[in-house]
């Protein structure tokens, strides 16, 4: 790889920082709830409103799908509701959790990550449930947070879950093979022609350009992670050869010259397809190596990327077509919910797979070697692909709203499924993508921050990206083609509100960059989550009951905060309508609400933090007045308010902080007021 040389600034020229306003940017795209954003996202703004708008979006979805699992701290779940296949009581999928951790990475708060990764390494999640770039992803985070004891303290269970993955590698190819099911991705080729074309949602078993990537990328990790730690075992060897021994693998067994492209072969060996031989069509699978950086710069794989640009191949007009229109049963529906489609990978476009392109796209572009090779695809291309996939976050029948769901028609970019568990669907990345590739910061273990964007000076006039933390420094990348946009033409990368490297045109630049500890983690644990509807303590009760109430209740106290407005991902408990009439009979009447939790046992509690729903379209509005009362001694009933209570502001979709003297308590509640013919959901209630 040749890096161009940084022109270093000298202290003589002139140092003027466009630095984003994170209090403005941060109200306008949250809102109420822009505190939890304010001092966590990292800034970014560019010539193209729709990449900055969906920037956002994004962080919306990555903070409402932390589930805060109290003393357990945070995970990260795909789906906003409870579906059948997730793990209990935590809710969790780890098909995706490679792409809730690349997100994460850029968080600059890194309890999330860290929280989330002690997790999925524990004995309490079920790490072989599908295919997975978990100790690949943890590791890409330490390349930005340069954390080396957080890294460093799992690599046993990596090396455990790593290992487990024998029972799918088959010696005689020296290849994993896996169910499309388990890699997520249901009703590729390889399952459905393993089932004669009848159906695919499960069998199929193939040596997939996935899983073996993955583990390719998993094995360089733990090597990597080994040698950090100072492992003189033989761990940093032995990982690193199987990382080789498979890339070669995959190069000699998985590429397939006819198609110019890396495809499956199938493990299964049945009436219909035979054990070893390749299928018959293209996937858009065949670009995850790239995702991981496997494959050599040569000039026979870079044609593979000529696929995504060829409308009669995987380039649909909305979006990357999973296969291709050629392949016998491309776009046939199997599966049904009901009469609504269910999830299939034989054509639909989907966010998971794309974004593994533009990852793979972007590290292709970043280091190909120039030459003729090059031209077959371009940053012109990239920035295009980018564009698409920020589009498809609006549905065209919903003008204007944000929401991204499981997969879509390529030929109309509306989404396919649309069932109640879809709307903003956690199982894609995009703030990665951004942040590495357009804005071109390439994370690395190295103390040199290199940075080389993806952005055509053609089509993109300007960007920046600001309050990034890196290795412990802050840093940003700004781009201005005319210098009208911040005072400045060119690019340049700053370092704790510093220039260091300039150039006028987009290229890649490098700096060197000191490691600096990052902030310590901040771990304050809820100790009102309630894990499941059936779990004993704590408990929630409400002053109006009915009986659907149960699930309700549960998710005032789930760990689950969010405030989407789609009816069908409603999250929290919702209070009769508000009436005056004391002539009233129904039970529910009233102005008065409450919310209890009982913790079972007495517990030491200085704070609470409220979460309001408000939509006026629907009926629901905060409360007039609130207080918080608890119950104090054992066996007493009395509800008393707690003492010398500091009462914030009610806000709606956003969070209501609540304080008084620490005080030990059996029970504690909400009670507040709300105004004739309206509605208050209270979305959760955490207690301190
Ligand atoms: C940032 O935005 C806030 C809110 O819009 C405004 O009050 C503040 O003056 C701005 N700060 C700067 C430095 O422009
Ligand atoms: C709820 O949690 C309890 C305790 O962890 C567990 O035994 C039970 O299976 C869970 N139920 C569901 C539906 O997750
Ligand atoms: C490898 O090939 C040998 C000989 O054909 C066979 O006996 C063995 O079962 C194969 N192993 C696997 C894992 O398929
Ligand atoms: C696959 O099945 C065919 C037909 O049953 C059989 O002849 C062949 O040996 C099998 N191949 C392997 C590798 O199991
Ligand atoms: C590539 O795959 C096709 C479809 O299965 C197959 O016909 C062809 O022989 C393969 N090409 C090579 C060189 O193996
Ligand atoms: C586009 O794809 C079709 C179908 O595979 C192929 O026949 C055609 O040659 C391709 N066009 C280009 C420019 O590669
Ligand atoms: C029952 O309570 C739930 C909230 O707990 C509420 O959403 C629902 O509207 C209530 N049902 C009736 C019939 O009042
Ligand atoms: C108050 O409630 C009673 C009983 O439901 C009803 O008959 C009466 O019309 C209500 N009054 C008003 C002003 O809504």
């Amino acid at each position: 790889m040749r890096l161009l040389t940084a022109s270093i600034l000298s202290l003589t020229l002139p140092v003027i920082h466009a630095s984003l306003n994170a209090t403005a940017l941060t109200n306008q795209y949250f809102g109420n709830d822009a505190p939890w954003y304010l001092s966590r996202i990292p800034l970014f703004e560019s010539s193209s409103s729709l990449l900055t708008d969906v920037y956002y979006y994004r962080w919306s979805i990555f903070r409402s799908h932390q589930r805060d699992l109290g003393s357990r701290g945070y995970i990260s779940t795909e789906f906003l509701n409870d579906v059948g296949w997730q793990t209990n009581p935590w809710a969790s999928l780890n098909d995706a959790t490679g792409f809730h951790l690349l997100e994460g990475r850029w968080c600059r708060d890194r309890r999330f990550k860290e929280d989330y990764a002690d997790f999925i390494f524990s004995a309490e999640s079920n790490t072989r449930q599908f295919s997975e770039t978990m100790a690949a992803s943890v590791w890409a985070g330490y390349e930005v947070d340069g954390s080396e004891a957080d890294v460093v303290k799992r690599l046993d269970e990596m090396m455990g879950v790593f290992d487990a993955w024998m029972d799918s590698y088959d010696s005689n190819q020296s290849l994993y093979w896996v169910e499309p099911l388990r890699d997520a991705t249901e009703y590729t080729i390889s399952s459905i022609d393993a089932s004669g074309g009848l159906d695919g949602f499960t069998g199929g078993n193939a040596f997939r350009p996935s899983i073996n990537s993955f583990q390719y990328a998993n094995a360089k990790a733990i090597s990597d992670i080994a040698a950090l730690k100072g492992n003189m075992d033989g761990t940093v060897d032995t990982y690193s050869a199987k990382a080789s021994s498979l890339k070669e693998t995959v190069q000699s067994s998985l590429w397939n010259t006819t198609f110019a492209h890396f495809i499956d072969r199938f493990q299964v060996n049945n009436t219909y397809v035979r054990y070893g031989t390749p299928i018959r069509g293209r996937e858009l699978v065949g670009y995850v190596p790239w995702t991981h950086d496997l494959p050599d710069d040569s000039t026979e794989y870079a044609e593979a990327w000529t696929h995504i640009l060829n409308a009669s191949e995987l380039a649909g007009p909305h979006g990357l077509r999973t296969n291709e229109p050629s392949y016998e049963y491309y776009m046939r529906q199997y599966r049904y919910e009901g009469t609504a489609p269910e999830c299939q990978w034989n054509g639909p476009v989907w966010p998971f797979q794309t974004t593994q392109v533009l990852t793979g796209l972007a590290n292709f572009l970043d280091h190909y070697p120039v030459g003729a090779s090059r031209d077959l695809i371009t940053k012109a291309d990239y920035i295009r692909l980018l564009e698409q996939y920020a589009q498809l976050h609006y549905n065209p029948s919903r003008a204007g709203i944000l929401d991204i769901e499981e997969d879509y028609y390529p030929d109309t970019g509306s989404p396919i499924v649309g069932l109640k568990r879809s709307p903003h669907y956690f199982h894609s990345g995009y703030i990665d993508v951004i942040l590495s590739g357009l804005v071109g910061i390439r994370p690395s273990a190295s103390d040199v921050l290199e940075v080389n964007p993806l952005a055509d000076a053609s089509m993109m006039t300007y960007f920046r990206a600001d309050s990034i933390l890196y290795h412990g420094h802050t840093i940003a990348v700004q781009w201005d083609a005319t210098g009208t946009r911040y005072g400045t033409q060119g690019l340049q990368v700053e370092i704790d509100g510093v220039t260091a490297a300039t150039s006028p045109t987009l290229t890649r630049l490098t700096v060197p960059i000191s490691r600096v500890a990052p902030p310590a983690l901040q771990r304050r644990l809820a100790k009102s989550i309630q894990l499941n509807a059936t779990t004993p303590y704590p408990i929630g009760s409400v002053s109006a009951p009915n009986a659907s109430s149960l699930d309700a209740i549960h998710a005032a106290i789930d760990g689950r905060v969010f405030f989407f407005p789609e009816p069908d991902v409603a999250n929290g408990w919702d209070t009769p309508v508000s009436t005056t009439n004391t002539t009233t009979t129904t039970p529910d009447g009233g102005s008065e609400f409450w919310f209890a939790i009982d913790f079972g046992a007495p517990t030491l509690v200085s704070s609470a933090e409220l979460a309001f729903f408000l939509d006026l379209n629907q009926g629901f509005d905060v409360p007039v007045k609130y207080s918080v009362q608890v119950v104090q001694g054992e066996g007493s009933e009395e509800w008393v308010d707690v003492d010398e209570a500091v009462y914030g502001e009610v806000v709606g979709n956003g969070i209501t902080h609540v304080s008084w003297k620490a005080s030990s308590v059996g029970k504690i509640r909400v009670v507040f007021e709300l105004r004739e013919g309206v509605r208050a959901r209270l979305v959760e209630m955490k207690i301190f």
